[in-house]
C-alpha cells in the first residue's frame, strides 16, 4: 500500500504539470489554442421554454438559447456537473438506475439548460474556433450566440462543433446547451448533464484536423528487440478557399527528454480539403509501456505555412506490442502477461458521473494497490482523461464501445472513438459491444458486429477486437467471427474448455467475470438492511464467488485473464435486492474505494508482496462462546492464527485459495503470522474496540494544485479512545470547511444509504407582481432604437392602460406598439445578487428597455421573456419600455409580468454517516491558494480537524 502512495503522488503532479503546459505561452495571439471551459456555468434543471429554438426562421427563440435571455438567478456550476447525483432517491424510480428520479416517467427532471458567457478578443477573428464535448449525458442541442449549432444524442461519444461564423471575435458570446436525459442508454446509474470537460479549441485556417495524428510502434515479428519503426500519420485541414504549401515537422522526444528522431515533410493542400502525410521514424532502444513501467514518449509535430508557424501539438504515446495468443494468452511486449482487470462504470460516490480528473488518478491507484492492471471501460468510450491517467500510471485498457450497430450514425462514432483513443499505449484491445442478447446468435448480428471489426481493422493495425459474449460453449454469430473470444461468467470445464478445444486458433479473454457481491464490513446476508455477507459467499446465478473465477482462469494460460465485474460498487443495479439498496455490491471496492474483504484476496494472489489479512472484524458483544468463522486472505506459505496470545493452530495455504479457523469469540486481539520457507513475513491483527470516541481525518494527498480542479479525497473514521477503528460505527459526522476550497461529494460506501451525496446552496428568490401602472400605445411603421418612446421622461400620461396579465391582445395582425411602466426600487433591493425581469409572453418580436437602455430582444410568442436586470437598475422610480411588433394572430406584452429577486443563497451544513467506521468527502481546490481545514465532528466525539495545502500552480488555460 505503501508503494503505491509513494509513487502516485509525485507522478500525478508532475503529470498534471505536463497536462497544463502551453505550447505558445509567450505567444499573445498564438494561432491554435485548446482552453477548458469548465468554469463557471449557469445552470437550471427544467425546461420551461418548449422548443429551444424556431425552425421557421433562423435565430428564432427567447429561451435559453438566444443570447439575450437573462441566466443570472441560475445557479453557477463548474464542469463536470451531474445533476442526477443532486436529486434525492425515489422508490419509484427506476432501480437499475440507483433509484434517482430522472429517465422515463420523471419529466420534471430530465430536461436541463447550460450557459456560459465568455469573451473572445478580437485577434480571434480569421481563426476557426470550435467547441469540443468529451461527453454529455445526452441528447443535446448547443447553441452559440442564439444559433443552432449542433445536436448529440449519444451520452458517452466526444464531439465537436464549428462555431466560427457565429462566434463574436472582440466581444461577448453565449453558449447555450440543452440537456434531454429523458431516454436511458444503459442499465446502470448514467447521470446526467454536462459529466465530463467542455474545450474551447482555437486553430489557424491551416490546421492539425480533429483527432488527425495518429501514431504507433512496430516491430519485427512483434516482438519489440532491437529498433522501433514509429508510424506517423497526420491530417491536415486547409478551410481556406485557396490551395496551400504546408511542411508537417515531427519529432519524438523519450522518456529522458531527449530528441529520438525528427523528421519532416512538405504537402501540398485544395483549397478546403484534408491532406494525409505519413512518415515512418524510429527510434533505436525504445523503453518499453507496460504497467509496471509506464514510460512515455512524445510526439511533437508542428506543421508551418507561408513560412510561419500555424500548429503544434504534442501527443503522448508508448511504445510496446500487444497481441491474444491462442495458447499464451495475451502477450505484453511479446511475453504472456495476465490480465487482472476490472469493469468500472463512470461513478463514484460524492459527485456521481461528474469524475474530476484526479479522481480518475485516485481510483486507479486503488485498483493498482490491488494487484489490477486492466481496466474494462464498461460499457461505453470512456472519458479521454481516463484513459491519459491509464497511460501515466499504467493500466491496460479493453475500450468498449456502447451500442452493437452498423448504421451510418453507430460506425461514425465507433470511428471517432477509435480515432480518438488509438494513441494510447493503454489501449490493448477494443471491444465492439457487451452481451447484446437479442441478436449475437444471429447471421445479422454476425454482420453487423464483422463490419464493426473490419473499420477497426481500417483504423489501426495493431490492436485486436473482442465481444462481451454472455454465452458458454456457443461458437454461432458474433463468436464465430470475432477475433478475441470473450467471456462473460459461464466459467467451467463444459463451457470454456470443451470451446478452447474445439476451436483451438481462437484466443480468449475473459471480458466479464465475478459479479461476486458482497458489502464492506458486514458478515451476514440481512435482506431487510439489503446487505450481502462480505465472505467471498454470494453471487447471482450467472455469476461467481471471487475464488471460484480466478482459481479457474488462473491455472489456464490461454485464457488471458480477466475482468471482474466490478472493481467499485456503482449506483443501480443493487443485486441481489432492491430498495432500500441503491446500489450494487459487485465492487470488490465499496462506491468510496474502500476495500472489502476480496480486495486482499486479490491483492494476495495478484501482487507478490506479503499479504495478511483478516476477517471478520472482533466486535460481537453477546456471541461470547459461539464459533466465529475466521478467514486468513493471504499469500503466505502458512499462516498462524491467536486468539489473545493463544495459537489457534498454523495452516498451510493453497495457491488462490484462503484459510479458514472457527473461533469461539471471546474479546481481544486476534492476530496472525504469515510465513514464507518458516519465517515470519507478515502480521496483522484485529482488536475488539471500545465506543466511538473520536472523528479522524485522513487525507489521501495534503498538497494539491490551486487550479479549481485537483482535489483531495478524505477518508473519515471513527475511533476509540485508544485511536483503534471502530469497524461497526455509524455515527453522523458534520464538517465544516475554511479556506480556498469546496466539499464537492461525501459517501460512505452504504449501498441503502439515501443520504445526500451533496449539498447545494438554497437559492432564496423573492417575486414580486409587475402588472399595475402599464399604459400603452400603437405605433406606425417598424421598431426602431431610437424612438422617442423609450426614453426615461416620455410623457405616457395620455396613453391607455394596458393588461399584461390577459392571455392575448390588444394588438391586431401587423400592429405593433410600445408598453411603458415606471416603478420604484430601494437600496435594499439591489443589495440581491441578481434581478430579472420575467415577461410571460411577448407576442411577437419585443424589445426590451429600461432607463434609457436596451436589455435584449425577444422572438419568441410561445415562452417566458427573462431578462437580466440589477445592471440596469438604480434607487428610485425606473422605466420599462417594451416594443412589440405582431405579426399574425393577437399579439402584445401577455402572462404576466415579475421580477424577480435573487437573495443570498443560504450555505448548506455537510454531513454524512459513517458506515461501519468509514465515510468520505471530497475537497476540491479554488484558484486560490491557501490552507484549506477542513473539520469534521460528530455528538459526543472528540473532533478533527485537518488542513491541505493548496499550491501555486500553473494551470491548464482555461477560458476566464
Ligand atoms: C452482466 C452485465 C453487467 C452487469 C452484470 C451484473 O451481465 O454485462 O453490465 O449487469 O451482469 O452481474
Amino acid at each position: 500500500m505503501k508503494a503505491t502512495a509513494f509513487f502516485r503522488r509525485p507522478l500525478v503532479t508532475a503529470l498534471f504539470a505536463l497536462l497544463t503546459s502551453n505550447l505558445f505561452a509567450a505567444d499573445a495571439n498564438p494561432p491554435c489554442e485548446r482552453r477548458l471551459l469548465d468554469f463557471g456555468w449557469k445552470f437550471h434543471l427544467g425546461n420551461e421554454w418548449g422548443f429551444a429554438y424556431g425552425l421557421d426562421k433562423a435565430g428564432t427563440g427567447s429561451g435559453p438559447a438566444s443570447k439575450s435571455f437573462s441566466d443570472a438567478s441560475w445557479r453557477t456550476v463548474n464542469l463536470p456537473h451531474d445533476w442526477a447525483v443532486e436529486l434525492p432517491f425515489d422508490q419509484s424510480a427506476d432501480a437499475g438506475h440507483g433509484f434517482k428520479p430522472v429517465g422515463p416517467g420523471f419529466a420534471r427532471n430530465d430536461v436541463a439548460w447550460y450557459r456560459r458567457t465568455f469573451e473572445l478578443p478580437k485577434e480571434d477573428a480569421g481563426k476557426r474556433l470550435w467547441l469540443e464535448f468529451d461527453g454529455v449525458f445526452r441528447d443535446c442541442e448547443v447553441f452559440v450566440n442564439g444559433w443552432f449549432v449542433g445536436h448529440h444524442e449519444s451520452g458517452y461519444s466526444s464531439f465537436r462543433y464549428d462555431i466560427t461564423d457565429v462566434a463574436n471575435p472582440g466581444g461577448k458570446n453565449v453558449a447555450a446547451v440543452k440537456v434531454d436525459a429523458s431516454q436511458f442508454e444503459g442499465w446502470f446509474y448514467e447521470g446526467a448533464g454536462i459529466y465530463r470537460h467542455v474545450w474551447l479549441v482555437k486553430t489557424a485556417p491551416l490546421a492539425i484536423a480533429s483527432d488527425g495524428i495518429f501514431v504507433y510502434s512496430t516491430f519485427k515479428n512483434n516482438v519489440p528487440e532491437g529498433k522501433a519503426d514509429i508510424h506517423v500519420q497526420t491530417r491536415l485541414l486547409n478551410s481556406q478557399t485557396n490551395a496551400a504549401q504546408a511542411t508537417v515537422k515531427c519529432e519524438i522526444i523519450g522518456p529522458d527528454g531527449k530528441i529520438a528522431d525528427a523528421k519532416h515533410q512538405p504537402t501540398h493542400l485544395e483549397a478546403q480539403s484534408q491532406a494525409k502525410v505519413e512518415e515512418t521514424m524510429r527510434v533505436a532502444a525504445p523503453a518499453l509501456w507496460s504497467p509496471e513501467n509506464p514510460k512515455l514518449y512524445k510526439l511533437v509535430t508542428t506543421v508551418e505555412s507561408d513560412g510561419k508557424v500555424v500548429d503544434r501539438k504534442e501527443t503522448e504515446f508508448g511504445i510496446r506490442t500487444v497481441a491474444f495468443d491462442k495458447d499464451k494468452g495475451f502477450l505484453l511486449n511479446g511475453k504472456p502477461y495476465e490480465l487482472k482487470g476490472t469493469c468500472n462504470h463512470q461513478d463514484h460516490a460524492g459527485v456521481g458521473a461528474a469524475l474530476p480528473d484526479a479522481l480518475q488518478y485516485f481510483r486507479i491507484a486503488k485498483l493498482k494497490e490491488m494487484g489490477d492492471n486492466a481496466w474494462r471501460t464498461s460499457h461505453n468510450p470512456p472519458t479521454p482523461e481516463l484513459l491519459d491517467a491509464c497511460d501515466r500510471l499504467g493500466m491496460l485498457v479493453m475500450d468498449e464501445n456502447r451500442l452493437l450497430g452498423s448504421d451510418e450514425e453507430n460506425l461514425r462514432r465507433w470511428e471517432g472513438q477509435i480515432q480518438r483513443d488509438r494513441n494510447h499505449p493503454s489501449v490493448a484491445i477494443w471491444s465492439i459491444a457487451n452481451e447484446e442478447f437479442r441478436v449475437q446468435g444471429t447471421p445479422t448480428g454476425k454482420q453487423v458486429a464483422q463490419t464493426m471489426q473490419n473499420l477497426v481493422k481500417q483504423l489501426d493495425p495493431t490492436r485486436p477486437v473482442t465481444y462481451a459474449a454472455p454465452v458458454g460453449n456457443n461458437f454461432s454469430g458474433i463468436n464465430s467471427i470475432i477475433e478475441v473470444r470473450g467471456w462473460n461468467y459461464h466459467i467451467g470445464t463444459n463451457n470454456m474448455d470443451t470451446y478452447h478445444a474445439a476451436h483451438p486458433t481462437q484466443p480468449n479473454v475473459g471480458t466479464e467475470q465475478a459479479s461476486t457481491v458482497s458489502t464492506r464490513g458486514i458478515y451476514g446476508n440481512d435482506k431487510i438492511r439489503g446487505y450481502v455477507s462480505a465472505y467471498d459467499a454470494n453471487a447471482p446465478e450467472w455469476a461467481n464467488r471471487a475464488e471460484a473465477w480466478w482459481s479457474f482462469f488462473a491455472v489456464r494460460p490461454w485464457l488471458s485473464g480477466g475482468f471482474v465485474w466490478t472493481g467499485f460498487d456503482y449506483r443501480g443495479e443493487p443485486t441481489p435486492y432492491a430498495w432500500p439498496c441503491i446500489n450494487s455490491h459487485f465492487g470488490v471496492m465499496d462506491t468510496c474505494g474502500f476495500p472489502k474483504d476480496n480486495f486482499y484476496y486479490y491483492q494476495s494472489w495478484w501482487t507478490d508482496k506479503p499479504v495478511l489479512h483478516l476477517m471478520p472484524h472482533w466486535n460481537w458483544p453477546g456471541k461470547e462462546g459461539e464459533e466465529i468463522e475466521v478467514r486468513a486472505l493471504s499469500n503466505c506459505e502458512e499462516v498462524e492464527l491467536f486468539l489473545n496470545g493463544q495459537s489457534l493452530g498454523r495452516k498451510t495455504m493453497e495457491r488462490n485459495s484462503h484459510l479458514t479457523w472457527m473461533v469461539k469469540y471471546a474479546p481481544g486481539v486476534l492476530s496472525a503470522k504469515g510465513y514464507n520457507g518458516g519465517k515470519v513475513i507478515a502480521e496483522t491483527k484485529i482488536e475488539t474496540t471500545g465506543e466511538p470516541a473520536a472523528v479522524q481525518l485522513r487525507p489521501d494527498r495534503s498538497v494539491i494544485n490551486a487550479d479549481g480542479e485537483d482535489l483531495s479525497v478524505f477518508a473519515v473514521s471513527v475511533t476509540d479512545a485508544q485511536g483503534r477503528r471502530v469497524l461497526v460505527a455509524t455515527n453522523l459526522v458534520h464538517f465544516e470547511l475554511s479556506g480556498p476550497g469546496k466539499m464537492i461529494g461525501v459517501g460512505n460506501g452504504d449501498p441503502s444509504s439515501h443520504e445526500p451525496d451533496v449539498f447545494l446552496p438554497q437559492p432564496v428568490t423573492r417575486t414580486v407582481p409587475l402588472n399595475d401602472g402599464w399604459r400603452w400605445k400603437k405605433l406606425p411603421g417598424i421598431y426602431n432604437p431610437k424612438l422617442a418612446e423609450f426614453k426615461t421622461n416620455f410623457d405616457d400620461s395620455n396613453w391607455e392602460t394596458a393588461n399584461p396579465q390577459s392571455d392575448s391582445g390588444p394588438l391586431g395582425e401587423r400592429e405593433q406598439a410600445v408598453f411603458r411602466v415606471k416603478f420604484q426600487v430601494t437600496e435594499s433591493n439591489l443589495a440581491a445578487q441578481a434581478v430579472e425581469l420575467r415577461c410571460g409572453r411577448i407576442d411577437e418580436d419585443g424589445w426590451v428597455y429600461v432607463n434609457d437602455k436596451q436589455v435584449g430582444e425577444a422572438h419568441d410568442w410561445q415562452v417566458p421573456a427573462v431578462f437580466h436586470l440589477k445592471p440596469f437598475l438604480h434607487p428610485g422610480e425606473n422605466t420599462i419600455a417594451v416594443a412589440v411588433a405582431n405579426w399574425g394572430g393577437p399579439g402584445g406584452l401577455n402572462k404576466g409580468v415579475t421580477l424577480e429577486f435573487q437573495e443570498k443563497s443560504v450555505a448548506p451544513a455537510w454531513q454524512r454517516s459513517v458506515f461501519n467506521g468509514l465515510a468520505q468527502i471530497i475537497v476540491q481546490s479554488t484558484k486560490e491558494p491557501g490552507e484549506i481545514k477542513l473539520t469534521a465532528s460528530a455528538e459526543g466525539l472528540s473532533p478533527a480537524s485537518v488542513s491541505v495545502r493548496s499550491q501555486t500552480c500553473t494551470s491548464r488555460p482555461a477560458v476566464p
